[in-house]
């Protein structure tokens, strides 16, 4: 019960710093709606997540509480770099909301080979994202400056997915092509695609676009090691 009272602040902290910022960065205000609310947050990741799913025969994921702490732990330190933790985890910063976020996780299946199906630091966070053996996801996020070297730009977005997926050997039984509308699981998904391209073209949210954080959508996972190189 009162494991509650620190996220309301952390809230109260993000929501006073944002509208703070709001005068240097003035889209935080209006873009981070689904960053700042929880019930809007957790609402926008298993949608997304779970669309993405459909669409990739995987079952939707459910939300895990111990996930999501874990999740939240990680993002406050903002530290653009894996926990190193025992869940799969994908990392993103600087994108603009929340399903922003999400979507550039799954935009990066234009470059999955489902013929292969291998391990690629391109498509590594869109495998994780769809993997049929994962069931559950919880995810934290956190404002971070983004002015710090090692520090992650804009809102630090963590997601940690049990049991985890990129089982290397797995791929191909775990990760498959798109599927018509009326075989996805539990019904299609609505809306059927969330097919806009991840902002990448202006640099999120006060993010230092010339040290490599302004991130090429198929390269994401690459920006990941290049910001960690390179901040
Ligand atoms: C996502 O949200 C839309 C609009 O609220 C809803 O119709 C749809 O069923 C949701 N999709 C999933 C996969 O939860
Ligand atoms: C979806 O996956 C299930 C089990 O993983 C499988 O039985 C079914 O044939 C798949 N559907 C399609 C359309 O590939
Ligand atoms: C939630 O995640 C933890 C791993 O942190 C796992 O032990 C637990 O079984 C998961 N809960 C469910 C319902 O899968
Ligand atoms: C995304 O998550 C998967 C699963 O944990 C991991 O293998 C991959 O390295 C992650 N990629 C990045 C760049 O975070
Ligand atoms: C998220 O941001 C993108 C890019 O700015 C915008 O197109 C989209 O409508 C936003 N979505 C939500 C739910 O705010």
């Amino acid at each position: 019960m009162f494991a509650h009272l620190p996220t309301a602040l952390l809230l109260l902290l993000c929501t006073t710093s944002a509208s703070t910022l709001s005068l240097h960065t003035p889209r935080d205000s209006q873009a981070s709606a689904d960053y700042a609310k929880d019930a809007l947050f957790k609402s926008t990741i298993l949608n997304v997540t779970n669309t993405y799913r459909k669409q990739h025969n995987a079952t939707s994921l459910k939300w895990n509480d111990t996930l999501a702490d874990f999740a939240k732990d990680w993002s406050e330190k903002c530290n653009f770099e894996h926990s190193g933790g025992p869940n799969g985890e994908n990392l993103s910063s600087g994108y603009p909301n929340a399903s922003q976020s999400i979507i550039a996780w799954g935009h990066e299946r234009v470059d999955y080979d489902f013929k292969k199906g291998e391990f690629t630091h391109e498509t590594g966070h869109f495998s994780q994202l769809v993997w049929k053996a994962t069931k559950t996801v919880g995810c934290g996020r956190t404002e971070c400056d983004g002015q710090d070297k090692g520090k992650a730009p804009g809102w630090f977005v963590v997601c940690e997915y049990y049991p985890p997926g990129n089982v290397i050997g797995s791929f191909v039984e775990n990760v498959q092509a798109k599927v018509p509308r009326d075989e996805q699981p539990d019904g299609p998904s609505d809306p059927d695609v969330p097919e806009q391209e991840p902002d990448a073209k202006e640099c999120p949210q006060g993010g230092d676009c010339s040290s490599g954080v302004r991130m090429g959508v198929s390269s994401l996972a690459v920006a990941v090691w290049a910001a960690v190189w390179w901040l």
